[in-house]
């Protein structure tokens, strides 16, 4: 069963000032046959209008399920959730399913990490364009073909009013890809989630669909949560990022804080894992060792210690036995038991040097 519950506490999303979408103490867990999944585990963060939220972390980290979670999407059958998720002054939480219905593909859309599977192949390209927006603005079905015709040319889809007919197959990953964009925006969303939308691409291609977001936002003002495994992609499109480890936020900031001078040790972990970011060829990749954690099972204190290369750094066994808050302050923040000094020389003494950066 879904379960959803406000924490005490916390000011009410219509006092003035309040983010665009407000995500507070977000816990989902998912009941299977091995036991509860804590996929993710005490999330807060917020998005302001017109801006673009990147969460990164690898594989597994809870970053779909957070944002499944704010669309409303997960199976209440296995999901348990709970907090807070507040939408321009909207609460989510506990909405109506037809209240979450009408605001998704309208006021909030989400693009797929994979255009192949999110899109139908038995219905043409066109169809499934035109299809959200005659049901959320009631137009005709020559308006919304003509929206459709509209939407594929504004992503850059070359002769759209005869690729409108297309079916998925007969566009290339790229176009695909662009399709789903098309889709995602054709009722103008004001929050745009986009999960990992350039993973599955080759690198040119990959630059041309994060211009492509990047132009669509100015022309829009829609806010977006840019979610990659990535770190190297968030320096283009983002404003601010989340880097998420185990179902729990580790650091955030903005994008020159994090790719500047991040301070958590996962942090590092994916700044010296990143090609481009690598200054010299003579410094090889540090790939962090170890795998994620399984969330059946999480670590205690730190879930990232069984990996963390700094952890004998902290007095006693604080790192095993107790989690770090996440300490915020002017809007940075990062959950690890090193002092602020200790980060401050580990990152100039043995992270920067690694990246092949001058200090
Ligand atoms: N419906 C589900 N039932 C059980 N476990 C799930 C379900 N969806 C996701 N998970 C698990 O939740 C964790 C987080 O998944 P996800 O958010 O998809 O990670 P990612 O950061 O790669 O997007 C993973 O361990 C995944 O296996
Ligand atoms: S709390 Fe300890 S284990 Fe966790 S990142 Fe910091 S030093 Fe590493
Ligand atoms: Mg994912």
């Amino acid at each position: 069963m879904t379960t959803l519950t406000k924490p005490e506490g916390q000011a009410s999303p219509q006092d003035a000032g309040a983010p665009f979408l407000s995500v507070r103490d977000l816990y989902v867990r998912f009941a299977t046959e091995d036991g509860i999944v804590k996929a993710v585990d005490g999330l807060s963060f917020d998005l302001e209008r017109g801006k673009t939220l990147g969460i990164v972390g690898e594989s597994g980290s809870g970053k779909s399920v957070t944002n499944l979670a704010v669309l409303g999407l997960h199976n209440p059958r296995n999901t348990t959730i709970t907090g807070e998720i507040t939408l321009d002054g909207q609460e989510l939480t506990g909405a109506p399913k037809r209240t979450l219905e009408k605001l998704r593909g309208n006021k909030m859309a989400m693009i797929f990490q994979d255009s192949l599977t999110a899109l139908s192949p038995y219905y043409t390209v066109g169809r499934q364009i035109a299809e959200p927006f005659r049901k959320h603005t009631g137009a005709s079905k020559k308006e919304a073909r003509d929206r459709a015709i509209e939407m594929l040319r504004r992503v850059g889809i070359p002769q759209p009013q005869t690729r409108v007919d297309d079916y998925p197959h007969q566009f290339s990953g790229g176009m695909r890809q662009r399709a789903m964009i098309a889709l995602a925006l054709v009722c103008d969303p004001e929050l745009l989630i986009a999960d990992e939308p350039t993973t599955a691409l080759d690198v040119t291609v990959q630059a041309q669909i994060l211009d492509l977001l990047k132009d669509l936002q100015q022309e829009t003002g829609t806010s977006i949560i840019f979610i990659t495994h990535d770190l190297g992609v968030v320096a283009d499109v983002c404003d601010d990022v989340l880097v998420m480890y185990a179902g729990r936020c580790v650091e955030r900031g903005t994008v020159r804080e994090i790719l500047g001078k991040p301070h958590h040790p996962y942090a590092w972990g994916l700044l010296s894992s990143i090609p481009r970011l690598t200054a010299s060829v003579d410094v090889p990749l540090q790939p962090i060792k170890g795998s994620p954690p399984s969330l059946l099972n999480p670590p205690s204190g730190c879930p990232f210690h069984p990996r963390c290369a700094f952890r004998d750094e902290v007095p006693g066994n604080r790192c095993v036995e107790e989690r770090p808050l996440l300490t915020i302050e002017n809007g940075r923040g990062s959950a690890c038991h090193l002092t602020a000094e200790q980060k401050q020389s580990i990152f100039a003494e043995r992270i920067q040097p690694m990246l092949g950066r001058e200090g």
